[in-house]
């Protein structure tokens, strides 16, 4: 047992003795008159207490930042850029390990020259956007910006401390400020007044108050009155964070072992902070196009001919869909890479017929591998041959049980070995297996309290960028699903290098978005999970997931018709859309259970995805460039919005955006029939279903924005019926969607619309915009020919003019073919015929769709690009 505990933030062994207190009250008044004095007594005190970094005792300037002493800790603090800043702190005097599993290299390493800038009572300096001012006397740190906002500010009154090899770090929590991030915790989308711990576990069943679950992403958001920031503890070990929940006005955050590796990023806008967080950490890369179709699991689809039949139901119910997923099940013994050959007897018949069928085939390969001697198991055989799995302390291979029974693990930190779990794939990749899905790799260790593997079980580190060693299980457990999703992902890719590989992961750390999409696991078929879905995958796209989804229509349990149809009809909208169930548990496919009504509006919200494919594919093409999230939180597109500033997270988080433009809004309690209330942030926005321009509730238009910005957003009231989920689209922004296809691999036929919406912010709007705007990005869905220019992107906008509108359609840039030769043009907001429409490349006419509120027009495309002009007929 250590010598010092906590139970949330506060140690429970002695605080720093009342003589090193007073004599840091002593070395604060003497400023650096006293440094030498300061330095040489409390050594003393040091030995026999925690070391607590409460003073300046030398500092000197670096090129890039500065390096303090506090006693014999060294604290060095640099700037990666302007807006990042780096601390990194060795307690006895040696700077921890300069390597990471998280940041990227070339991120790690960056540099920028700092302005040295000292006074009397503080040391720092200046960068092109932060300042960072150390008081002398405290050590207490604060970052602000340019204009003086607060960053981070550690309070003199909470200074770093270490009691044995852990640490804590303090840091003042003003009531404004606002949490976010943390990953796939559960709970509200504030992090505020919420405490948590980072230790991947298997947490079949978990609750919204159940912590931890599966991953562990020790970085978070920090926003207060429009400003955002960002802190990012790479410390793999068990972390704990508690926000403003143990002490008042305080957040702080520490781990059991360790470095101290703290990134500090600076907005001020929300978006920055997230894609310095890409920069820091990558981005997810762009997922193959049928990734964000429709994709059906359950555990587990067996055998063979189940598997057929599903496929063949989402086709004769024609429910578009992209893949199938086979669990466990189809294993032999539940061996990972077998397959059983009794009930697949034609496994890679059937991979190939369900492609016939444009449906793709996802497997499960665990990590754990089947401890079967002489069996003729190769993963187990080789592995063994090879020296790849994780040793006990005494050397001999580590057991435990999972599904197959006695199991042992890959050593993934060993670069060697996951290479060598890159190459078990090779079947499967042959047999044109299009995606693979890591699970149970916190790792999930069955029969044991822990529900994982001891502390001591020791890992090999033999990895580029990392000094060789053994480390046990403490510093690995949170790396260790990363890693073996990294194992997977390099091992597909130079399996097949032309095509991207989808890893679908459960368990993961910091940066493991360059691998793996993710789920969240074991969640219920409940109301409220329902509900967690928003803010679980609004967390994680923050915290870099941003390709993420929830088991649609809950794992553990059965819903009711209803809530399977609501479910359905969310994660239509949400950036992966997979139905999955667990065992025993009630057929939850779209055409199971319900009414007539019922499946016709599951396929309808199915079918509404499909059309949506463009957009929705465009945004997943921004997400790669920029780790902007698929599923967005209102206040990350408008952080200036709310009338004090406060982050928008209306009626607990429910609403959402799906990328810029549309924002869905479902009742916070989505079992209830009550009207609610939803607020739309103050720029115009049309109902996605109808066309019609939204108009608020009499009376009921809230003021938003400054104190002195006269902007008011939209308050209107919704009536939760079971075939309406309300959608809304931005005005001034244009929309690409397609003709339905039954899957992402069959072309449509047909013209690509362009929804056009033009801007109609009410009067006096914070941001009151004349021109509207989208963009359509096209490839082949699946190889990396893009990367050699093989893509389309084409850039869209409107302006209003006092006639009317144009629209223009830029030229095709890159070389793909599109699948469409025209465009057909919707512009909302229409309350009559067009007097005039003319096109620069012909002749066309403009029809008027009162239904919709729109005008009508098609023009033909040659790739050069093309304007529209609409006289009168538009509000
Ligand atoms: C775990 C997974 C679940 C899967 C099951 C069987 O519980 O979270 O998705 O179906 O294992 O493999």
């Amino acid at each position: 047992m250590p010598s010092c505990c906590r139970s949330t933030a506060r140690w429970s062994c002695a605080r720093p003795s009342f003589f090193a207190l007073n004599f840091a009250v002593l070395c604060s008044l003497a400023g650096l008159v006293a440094v030498g004095f300061c330095l040489a007594a409390p050594a003393v005190a040091q030995s026999m207490q925690p070391i607590v970094l409460n003073r300046v005792t030398a500092a000197h300037a670096l090129p890039d930042g500065l390096e303090l002493h506090s006693g014999a800790a060294v604290v060095r603090i640099t700037a990666l850029r302007d807006d990042l800043l780096r601390v990194r702190i060795g307690a006895t005097g040696t700077l921890p390990e300069d390597a990471s599993w998280a940041v990227l290299a070339a991120s790690r390493t960056a540099t920028v020259a700092v302005k040295p800038e000292s006074t009397a009572h503080t040391v720092g300096f200046r960068t092109g956007k932060l300042h960072l001012a150390v008081d002398r006397a405290t050590m207490a740190l604060t970052v602000t910006d340019n204009d003086g906002h607060i960053i981070v500010q550690t309070p003199a009154e909470h200074p770093i401390e270490y009691h044995g090899t852990s640490f804590r770090f303090y840091a003042r929590s003003p009531e404004e400020e606002h949490y976010f991030g943390l990953g796939d915790k559960p709970g509200p989308l504030d992090r505020r007044n919420e405490a948590f711990t980072n230790w991947n576990t298997d947490s079949y069943g978990w609750q919204e108050s159940t912590d931890p679950i599966y991953k562990s992403i020790p970085y978070f958001l920090t926003y207060r009155n429009g400003i955002c920031g960002g802190l990012f503890l790479d410390n793999t070990w068990r972390t704990s964070f508690d926000f403003d929940k143990e002490l008042r006005d305080v957040y702080s955050f520490g781990a059991d072992n360790g470095p101290l590796d703290l990134y500090i990023l600076y907005g001020p806008s929300p978006k920055a902070v997230v894609e310095q967080w890409a920069w820091l950490t990558g981005t997810t890369p762009l997922p193959p196009m049928w990734t964000l179709g429709f994709q059906q699991s359950r555990y587990s689809y067996y055998p063979e001919s189940e598997v057929r039949k599903i496929a063949s139901e989402l086709r004769s119910y024609r429910i578009p869909a992209d893949a199938i997923y086979l669990d466990i099940d189809y294993q032999f013994k539940y061996r990972p890479f077998t397959v059983d050959p009794e009930r697949f007897p034609r496994f890679t018949q059937m991979i190939h017929d369900l492609l016939a069928e444009h449906i793709r085939t996802v497997l499960i390969t665990d990590l754990h591998i089947a401890r079967v001697p002489n069996a003729g198991y190769k993963p187990y055989d080789e592995g063994l041959a090879g020296d790849h799995f994780v040793h006990n302390p005494d050397g001999s291979v580590f057991t435990g049980p999972v599904w197959p029974g006695p199991a042992v693990f890959p050593d993934f930190t060993q670069k060697s070995s996951r290479d060598w779990w890159g190459t078990l794939y090779a079947d499967f990749v042959h047999d044109g297996v299009a995606g693979f899905w890591n699970d149970m790799n916190e790792p999930s260790v069955f029969g044991v309290a822990s529900k994982t593997m001891p502390d001591d079980v020791q890992h090999r580190i033999d990895e580029p960028g990392f000094a060789k060693r053994t480390a046990n299980h403490l510093e690995i457990h949170n790396v260790f699903g990363m890693e073996n999703s990294r194992g997977t992902f390099e091992g597909v890719r130079r399996l097949d290098p032309d095509v991207r590989p989808f890893v679908l992961t459960r368990a993961s750390y910091a940066g493991g978005q360059r691998y793996a999409a993710t789920w969240t696991g074991d969640n219920s078929s409940t109301w409220n999970h329902l509900r967690q879905t928003v803010p679980q995958l609004a967390n994680l796209g923050l915290s870099g997931f941003a390709l993420a989804g929830a088991d649609v229509g809950g794992f553990a349990g059965s819903p009711q018709p209803e809530l399977l149809t609501r479910w359905l009809e969310i994660a239509a909208f949400q950036p992966i859309d997979r139905d999955h169930t667990s065992m025993g548990t009630n057929p939850q496919e779209p055409w199971a259970d319900g009414t007539t009504q019922d499946l016709d509006l599951r396929r309808h919200f199915i079918e509404t995805r499909y059309r949506l494919m463009p957009y929705l594919y465009s945004v997943a093409e921004e997400m790669s460039r920029t780790g902007l999230p698929i599923l967005r939180p209102l206040f990350l597109e408008f952080p200036d919005a709310s009338h004090d500033r406060h982050p928008l997270d209306f009626n607990n988080g429910s609403e959402f955006l799906l990328g810029p433009d549309l924002l869905i809004a479902p009742s916070p309690y989505p079992d209830l029939l009550d009207n609610y209330q939803a607020v739309l942030p103050p720029v115009g926005w049309y109902d996605f279903w109808t066309g019609a321009p939204v108009v608020a509730d009499d009376q009921q238009r809230m003021r938003v924005g400054n104190d002195n910005l006269p902007d008011e957003d939209l308050q209107i009231t919704l009536h939760p019926t079971i075939d309406k989920l309300p959608v809304f689209v931005r005005g001034g922004s244009i929309l690409p969607m397609q003709p339905l296809v039954q899957s992402t691999m069959i072309k449509p036929v047909g013209p690509l619309t362009l929804r056009v919406y033009p801007p109609n912010s009410p009067v006096g709007a914070l941001r009151r915009q004349e021109s509207c705007a989208g963009s359509v990005y096209l490839d082949d869905g699946i190889s990396y020919a893009y990367q050699k220019g093989d893509f389309l992107r084409v850039e869209f906008t409107c302006k209003r003019t006092p006639q009317g509108l144009t629209v223009h359609i830029g030229p095709h840039q890159g070389s793909f073919q599109p699948w469409w030769t025209q465009y057909r043009v919707e512009v909302y907001g229409a309350n009559g015929p067009v007097h005039a429409a003319s096109a620069t490349n012909g002749p066309v006419t403009a029809a008027y769709d009162s239904d919709h509120h729109r005008v009508v027009a098609f023009l033909s495309d040659d790739g050069k690009g093309v304007d529209l002009t609409l006289t009168g007929g538009l509000r």
